[in-house]
C-alpha cells in the first residue's frame, strides 16, 4: 500500500547584504524604473564571502525540522537542488546532513536549475510513498551572487541568494499532503541559460576567468515565453489529472523569476489575484530557492491554511519544468 507524503514543516534563510535597485544603478547602466517595470524586483540579498550554499540550506532545513518537531538525526534522505553548491563535490546535501547531526541517512544534490526544489519534492515523495523513507528533507538553495557578471545588466539585476526547505513525511491523516507531481525537461534549448565554464566541457583556465565564463549567461527575452508556456503545461497537466480548474486553487506559487511571467501564467490558468502569492519584489530570482522561500512565507503568514489546495509550478535551466498539487 502506498503512503501519501505530506509537507510537515517549512523553513527559509535569506542572509547577507540587501541590494536595492538604487545600489545597482551605481554599478551598471540601469534604473529602478526599468528593473521594477520589467521584472517587479526591488531588493535582493547577496551573501558575504564567508557564506556558502550549505550555510543557508542548513538554516532553512533546521527551521523546517523545528516546525515539524522532528530531529535532524531522524531524516532518511537529504535532497538539495542547487546550481551553486559549496563545491563541485562533496555534495551540499552531505554537508547539510552533517551540519544537522545526521548519521543514518543519505544525501545527494541535483542541478535542475530553478526547478531544483520541485524535482527534490517529487523524488522525496516517491521514497515516502514506497515506504523506503519516513522523513525526507527537500531543499532549494542558491548563492547566485557568486556566479554573476556584475557588468551584465541583463542578468545582474535579476538574481539573489537564499534557501528554502520542506520536511516531507507520511501524511498525518492519509488524506492531506502531496496529491500529484509533474516533472519534465528538454535539453534542446539549454544554451539559452547556462554557466559555460568550470565543467568538463570547458575547464577553468585564465581565459575562462578573464572572459567571465564562470557566470550566468542568459538570453532573457527568449527564456521568457518558454517559462510561461512550460509552467502552464506543468500546472494544467496536474489540474486535468485531478479534475480541477484555476478557481479551485486556494494558493498558486510559481517560480519567482519575473512578475510579468507570474501574471501571464495566472491569466492563462484563470486564477484570481488574491490566490497568487508573490514575493519577487523582496528577494529577486533565487532560482531553486524561490518556491520554498515563498511557500514558507505563505505558511508562516497564515496565507496557506490547513485544508487549502496549493499549486506550485517552476521552470529553470535545462530546460526543466515541474509542478506539485498539495492538499495542506
Ligand atoms: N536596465 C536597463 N535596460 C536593460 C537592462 C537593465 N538591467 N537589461 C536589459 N536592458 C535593455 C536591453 O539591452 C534592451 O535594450 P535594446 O532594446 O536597446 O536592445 C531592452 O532593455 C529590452 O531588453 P529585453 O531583454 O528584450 O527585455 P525584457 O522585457 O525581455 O526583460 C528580462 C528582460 C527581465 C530578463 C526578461 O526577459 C525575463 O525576465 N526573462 C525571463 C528570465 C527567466 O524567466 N529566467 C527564469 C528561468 S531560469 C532561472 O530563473 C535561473
Amino acid at each position: 500500500m502506498e503512503n501519501r507524503a505530506a509537507i510537515l514543516g517549512t523553513g527559509k534563510s535569506v542572509q547577507g547584504r540587501a541590494i536595492t535597485n538604487q545600489d545597482l544603478e551605481k554599478m551598471v547602466d540601469t534604473s529602478d524604473e526599468w528593473i521594477t517595470a520589467r521584472s517587479g524586483i526591488k531588493i535582493r540579498y547577496f551573501t558575504d564571502d564567508q557564506t556558502a550554499a550549505s550555510d543557508l540550506a542548513t538554516e532553512a532545513g533546521r527551521q523546517a525540522l523545528e516546525m515539524a518537531g522532528v530531529d535532524g538525526a531522524d531524516v532518511d534522505l537529504f535532497i538539495v537542488g542547487t546550481v551553486t553548491p559549496d563545491f563541485a563535490y562533496p555534495a551540499t546535501a552531505c554537508l547539510v546532513q552533517h551540519n544537522l547531526g545526521n548519521k543514518k541517512g543519505a544525501g545527494f544534490d541535483q542541478e535542475t536549475g530553478c526547478s531544483g526544489f520541485l524535482y527534490g519534492l517529487t523524488i522525496g515523495e516517491q521514497f515516502i510513498k514506497t515506504g523506503k523513507c519516513r522523513y525526507v528533507l527537500a531543499i532549494g538553495v542558491e548563492c547566485l551572487s557568486k556566479v554573476m557578471n556584475m557588468q551584465d545588466r541583463g542578468t545582474c539585476v535579476l538574481f539573489g541568494d537564499g534557501a528554502g526547505a520542506a520536511l516531507l513525511g507520511p501524511s498525518p491523516d492519509g488524506k492531506s499532503g502531496i496529491l500529484d507531481t509533474f516533472i519534465k525537461s528538454d535539453g534542446s534549448l539549454g544554451d539559452l541559460l547556462k554557466q559555460p565554464a568550470g565543467g568538463s566541457r570547458m575547464p577553468a583556465s585564465i581565459e575562462t576567468v578573464t572572459n567571465n565564463l564562470h557566470t550566468i549567461h542568459m538570453k532573457g527575452n527568449k527564456v521568457f515565453p518558454l517559462a510561461v508556456r512550460c509552467m502552464e503545461e506543468a500546472a494544467t497537466t496536474l489540474m486535468n489529472r485531478l479534475g480541477l480548474t484555476g478557481e479551485d486553487l486556494d494558493v498558486l506559487i510559481t517560480h519567482q523569476a519575473n512578475l510579468r511571467i507570474i501574471q501571464s501564467l495566472q491569466k492563462r490558468l484563470q486564477v484570481p489575484d488574491d490566490k497568487v502569492f508573490v514575493n519577487i519584489d523582496k528577494y529577486g530570482n533565487t532560482s531553486a530557492a524561490s518556491i520554498p522561500i515563498a511557500m514558507d512565507e505563505a505558511v508562516r503568514q497564515g496565507i496557506i491554511k490547513k485544508g487549502n489546495l496549493v499549486m506550485l509550478a517552476s521552470f529553470g535551466a535545462g530546460f526543466t519544468w515541474a509542478s506539485a498539487a498539495i492538499r495542506w
